[in-house]
Parts: structure tokens; C-alpha cells; sequence
């Protein structure tokens, strides 16, 4: 459980070295993630000060039946872990890591969600749960709050995940979500590891510019959850699912 790495396919040698988009972010989005309170569940950005509680968490041996990665060793090296995550860069300085605990209704944490925002489009997501709190719904509404939060504060457009072929309910939650199978055409310079599967799930940005202007549009009330249309390009690539989920 090195650096911010869960889920992430590695870059090819050299391949990020290039990205300079830290002075767009910091143009346009905060670097501070939010606490965000949902159905049922609260995520509170992830401190040093979570290790010993999160330690508890993860040293439930079902949660790395398909991670590439083993339990903490012990309380010193997950807040070790978790004073890198805090730092919410990478040590480049060229990746934005966020990380949040997932508590539940009592306050009783149950697993983190993570995003890593790679460039200004791109974000690369994952998610633990301890197994007692799996299929109560918690992951999906952790993760679509996570991923409504990342859309309208960092203009995050593409998320992309990596899921084990066998890790069935890692692969159902994102479907749900909206992701779809993906190819690795859409991470160049990536390698996926042998046995994972890509996916990903687009937002498109700023369609109005393609459409009307803004000022020929009608006034419409701010929606708190509001999806912007498709455009058509975009919707023949990547159709929403049943539920409407772009
Ligand atoms: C992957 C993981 C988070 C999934 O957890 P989970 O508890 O199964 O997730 P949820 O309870 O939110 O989802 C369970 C089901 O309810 C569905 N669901 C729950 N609330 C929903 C809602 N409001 N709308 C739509 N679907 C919903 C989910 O889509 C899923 O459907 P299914 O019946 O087809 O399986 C969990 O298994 C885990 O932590 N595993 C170990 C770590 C891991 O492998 N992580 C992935 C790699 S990064």
C-alpha cells in the first residue's frame, strides 16, 4: 500500500514526466478536498490522524482477495502512508491524491474512497470497503458522492478504474456507477496489469458551447445534482445507463 497507487495502472517509463497542469488547477479548482455528507454516510478527507482507526478496517484479510497489495504491517506505517496522502500531491507534484474515509450512519468507519487526478480531464478511482459493511449500498453512494464532487470542483471529465477480472462486485459497483469497458487506447502510456480490466466513465465539459450560447438559453433552477446533456457525439460513444447516469 505504497504512495497513492490502489487500482492505478503504472505509467510507462517517462510517460507523465511531460504533464504540466498544476498551474490550471490551481487556476480553477482547490486542491483541499471537501467533507461531503451523503445518504447515510459521511466522507471526511483522509488525515495521519485516521491510521489508527483505519488500521482496524484494513486488516480485514477479505478485502485484498484481488488487490496487488497486502494489509498495513501495522499502525506506525499506515500513518507513514497516510502523512504522504495528506500532503494531497504527489511527490512530483504532478498528480493531485485525494483520499476520504467512508464513516457510516454511527460514525463507525467502514473503508476510504480515492481519487488520483492525473491531468486536467483525468481521474483514476478506487474504493475499499471491510467486507461486514459489503452490499449495503454504502459503496455505491461513497463513490457517486465521491464522483459528484471531483465533476463540479475539479472539472474532472473522465474517470477512469481498473477492476481484477474475478472481483465481481468491484465490476458490478462499476457498472452501476456508469462505467463501461474500456480499452487502453484511453490511457496511452499506461499498462495495465495482467488480469485487470479498464474502465471508464466520461463527463462531458462545457457542451453549451456546442449548443447555444449561454445567454440564449433559459433561465433554469441550479439542480443540486444537475447532469449536463450529452452531446449526440458524446452520447453515441458512451450512452448513459438505465438509471441516467452519464
Ligand atoms: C468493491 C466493493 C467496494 C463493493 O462493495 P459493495 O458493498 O458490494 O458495494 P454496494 O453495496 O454499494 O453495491 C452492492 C450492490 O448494490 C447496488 N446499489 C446499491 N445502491 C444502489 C443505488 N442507489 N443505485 C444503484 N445501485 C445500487 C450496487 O450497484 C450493487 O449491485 P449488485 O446487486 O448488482 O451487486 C467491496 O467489495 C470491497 O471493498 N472490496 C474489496 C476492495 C476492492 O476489491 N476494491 C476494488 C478495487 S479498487
Amino acid at each position: 500500500m505504497n504512495g497513492h497507487s490502489l487500482g492505478i495502472p503504472r505509467p510507462a517509463a517517462g510517460a507523465f514526466a511531460a504533464i504540466d497542469f498544476m498551474a490550471a488547477m490551481s487556476a480553477h479548482r482547490s486542491v483541499d478536498p471537501q467533507r461531503i455528507a451523503t445518504a447515510g454516510l459521511v466522507l471526511e478527507p483522509l488525515t495521519a490522524a485516521h491510521a489508527e482507526e483505519m488500521f482496524e478496517v484494513l486488516s480485514d484479510p477479505a478485502i485484498y482477495r484481488y488487490l496487488d497489495q497486502p494489509a498495513p504491517a501495522s499502525i506506525d506505517a499506515l500513518r507513514e502512508i497516510y502523512v504522504r496522502r495528506e500532503r494531497r500531491l504527489s511527490p512530483e507534484g504532478d498528480q493531485i491524491w485525494l483520499n476520504w474515509v467512508i464513516r457510516v450512519g454511527d460514525g463507525t468507519p467502514a473503508g476510504y474512497v480515492q481519487a488520483t487526478i492525473v491531468s486536467p480531464d483525468d481521474a483514476w478511482i478506487a474504493y475499499v470497503l471491510a467486507s461486514k459493511y459489503w452490499g449495503c449500498g454504502y459503496g455505491f453512494a461513497a463513490m457517486s458522492a465521491m464522483l459528484e464532487h471531483l465533476t463540479v470542483d475539479y472539472a474532472v471529465r473522465r474517470f477512469l478504474a481498473t477492476a481484477e477480472i474475478g472481483n465481481e462486485r468491484s465490476i458490478r459497483l462499476l457498472e452501476h456507477l456508469g462505467f463501461r469497458p474500456a480499452t487502453e487506447d484511453a490511457t496511452p502510456g499506461r499498462d495495465l496489469p495482467t488480469g485487470e480490466r479498464l474502465f471508464a466513465r466520461y463527463k462531458p465539459r462545457n457542451l453549451q458551447r456546442l449548443c447555444q450560447a449561454p445567454s440564449a438559453l433559459p433561465a433554469a433552477p441550479v439542480l443540486a445534482n444537475q447532469h449536463q446533456p450529452l452531446l449526440l457525439r458524446e452520447w453515441n460513444d458512451h450512452p448513459p445507463n438505465r438509471r441516467g447516469v452519464i
